[in-house]
């Protein structure tokens, strides 16, 4: 599909951004891209000036929450250029997020052309390393209706925003940050929606996210609904642990989201000659880990996040059990953060083949 470019809006000077004084999620890029789809097609590609939608107080996004979203990363190479760190995966589960929403799909072409149009368009957005260009795919269903039936328009659109530490403080190496455990609250449960990209997934986090923040916890970990409470994953990204020198992650499954990042993460360390064990833990068994100190490091790892290393769990009882030294991230979390980090930014070879390089963009 062709998609039509108004680029007249002002670019910043190339340079300006400084990737250690941004707030993640904050500063939006000049332009964005938005198609509608209409009588059962994709309509009217652009790339024009951000600016505000209209949307009938009707519409059926704001009723029955029917829209999903994808996160990825653009990162400026060594040579000038810019590189995105595999969009192919986002693009399969914007698909996968939209069937099961009873959304239409997106062709990955369009998808990535969507993107590779826009990241062009404002090149002078991408911070120089440790920032990146943070790349927010969404869609939502646009028909004034207050029925419950899937929608017959929709909206996808695509905004970047130059991004640095997801987590405050955490600006160089892998950071680290503090867990709320969450024991009464969970996200998914067999045959939802955990394992898709859905704006209710993360609805349904907001409220024990902010407790947590209040308990001076950056995450909140879920659990599942089984009576043995095995943990699943954190509110906005992947949990992985160290134990006796293995990498352990809960097996992918219909209550967790299939991260990039976590397959990535999974390779580098099969890579690294790291054993890797898919296994999910009871709660008592985190417990008894972490306080035996059989394991010695946890580790948040998504798009935004990268790879942080978790300091401290809490309990909601305010017990509170320390990671290792809760010092800073360990070692095995601090290599697989440079591993990540050094493919990424084009300092390692990528021998998985995972940048798709951005054309025509060379940054001063
Ligand atoms: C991402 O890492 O891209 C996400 O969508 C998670 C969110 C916490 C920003």
């Amino acid at each position: 599909m062709q998609i039509i470019k108004d680029l007249s809006a002002d670019p910043v000077a190339a340079g300006r951004i400084d990737p250690t004084k941004i707030a993640f999620g904050k500063t939006f890029s000049r332009h964005s891209f938005v198609a509608e789809f209409q009588d059962g097609a994709w309509q009217s590609a652009r790339i024009a000036a951000i600016e505000p939608f209209s949307l009938h107080p009707g519409a059926l996004v704001l009723h029955y929450a029917q829209s999903i979203f994808e996160g990825l990363k653009a990162f400026a190479q060594p040579d000038g250029g810019v590189a995105l760190f595999r969009p192919e995966r986002n693009a399969r589960r914007f698909q996968a997020s939209a069937a099961r929403m009873a959304m239409p799909r997106v062709d990955e072409s369009l998808f990535l052309d969507a993107i590779l149009g826009l990241v062009s368009a404002d090149y002078a957005y991408i911070p120089r390393f440790p920032g990146s260009l943070y790349i927010r795919p969404a869609m939502i269903a646009t028909q004034p209706y207050i029925g419950v039936r899937s929608s017959t328009d929709f909206k996808f659109f695509v905004v970047t925003l130059p991004a640095a530490a997801y987590f405050p403080g955490s600006d160089s190496g892998a950071g680290a940050v503090d867990v709320l455990i969450s024991e009464s609250v969970v996200r998914a449960f067999p045959g939802g929606t955990g394992n898709v990209k859905t704006a209710a997934n993360y609805a349904i986090t907001l409220q024990v996210t902010s407790k947590a923040a209040a308990a001076g916890c950056g995450q909140v970990l879920f659990l599942d609904s089984s009576p043995a409470r095995r943990v699943e994953e954190l509110g906005g990204m992947n949990v992985l642990f160290v134990e006796n020198g293995s990498l352990v992650t809960p097996p992918l499954n219909d209550t967790i989201l299939p991260g990039v990042i976590r397959d990535s993460v999974l390779q580098l360390a099969k890579d690294q000659g790291l054993p890797v064990r898919e296994y999910a833990y009871t709660l008592k068994e985190l417990q008894e880990g972490l306080q035996s100190g059989k394991i010695t490091e946890a580790i948040a790892c998504g798009t935004a996040a990268v790879v942080t290393g978790i300091r401290r769990f809490h309990l909601e009882s305010g017990v509170t059990i320390p990671v290792g030294d809760a010092a800073r991230p360990g070692p095995v979390t601090s290599a697989l953060f440079e591993h990540l980090q050094g493919i990424q930014y084009g300092w390692l070879p990528d021998k998985h083949g995972w940048l798709m390089r951005v054309d025509g963009v060379h940054l001063d």
